[in-house]
């Protein structure tokens, strides 16, 4: 990704960090440094894609590069018990190097680029979007990677990790409950476009699983 010279070295030591976190024993395959990986390369193309992205300069690429790297590190779902994950993200940019301003509004991105914040208080993100327009770029970059193909393949690899009793029906519960809303809440127009794409995808592969599911469970009955 195309980071400003003179951030270079604060990219790659944060790189080597996140690179070190998401690879641990602790994170299964839904949330592993690929996955990260993935949303470096969707917020490439959003802000390469974005309609103006010549002529105006809405976002501060560092920024974008830097939240979409650490965007899952502080993860409730994955702390270790005892780890404060209150101000991982900004206690990190600041060991590396990073100033006070930069630190805190990477911290505010990552804090609501999230699914669950967002239902439960959009209010919160539509506030810091005024402030951080980067947040909409981080987060339909983090949602491309939960639909399409390799959503799919992300869901069952958490079911299979996470998922109590039943991975595959708790998996496919999960589409519904989530997947399939996210492309309603894309906020680029590259990220809609391309959600648009994946959630066909999405809908063609949860039509052929209860199709093949049904057969069974007619059996069954
Ligand atoms: P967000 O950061 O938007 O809250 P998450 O980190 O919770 O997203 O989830 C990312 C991906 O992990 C989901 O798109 C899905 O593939 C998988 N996942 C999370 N929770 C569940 C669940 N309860 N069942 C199956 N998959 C899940
Ligand atoms: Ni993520």
């Amino acid at each position: 990704v195309p980071i400003p010279e003179e951030h270079k070295d604060l990219f790659a030591s944060v790189n080597a960090f996140v690179h070190a976190y998401m690879s641990g024993p602790g994170h299964d395959n839904s949330h592993d440094y690929h996955h990260i990986l993935r949303v470096l390369s969707n917020a490439h193309r959003i802000l390469t894609q974005e309609p103006n992205s010549k002529s105006e300069v809405p976002y501060d690429i560092l920024v974008v590069y830097l939240a979409a790297l650490l965007h899952d590190v502080g993860d409730h779902k994955y702390a270790k018990t005892g780890e404060d994950v209150e101000n991982q993200v900004s206690r990190i940019l600041l060991e590396r190097g990073a100033d006070e301003e930069l630190a805190t509004k990477i911290q505010v991105i990552v804090k609501h680029v999230g699914y669950t914040n967002e239902v439960k208080n959009p209010q919160s993100v539509i506030d810091i979007l005024q402030k951080y327009p980067e947040l909409a770029v981080v987060q339909d970059a983090d949602r491309l990677d939960a639909i399409g193909a390799v959503g799919v393949g992300r869901c069952f690899a958490f079911g299979g990790a996470k998922g109590k009793g039943r991975p595959l029906a708790g998996a496919i519960d999960h589409f519904d409950e989530k997947l399939v809303k996210l492309p309603g809440m894309m906020k680029t127009t590259t990220g809609k476009s391309m959600a648009g794409h994946r959630k066909r995808i999405l809908e063609e592969f949860a039509n052929e699983f209860n199709t093949e599911a049904e057969l069974a469970f007619e059996l069954q009955g």
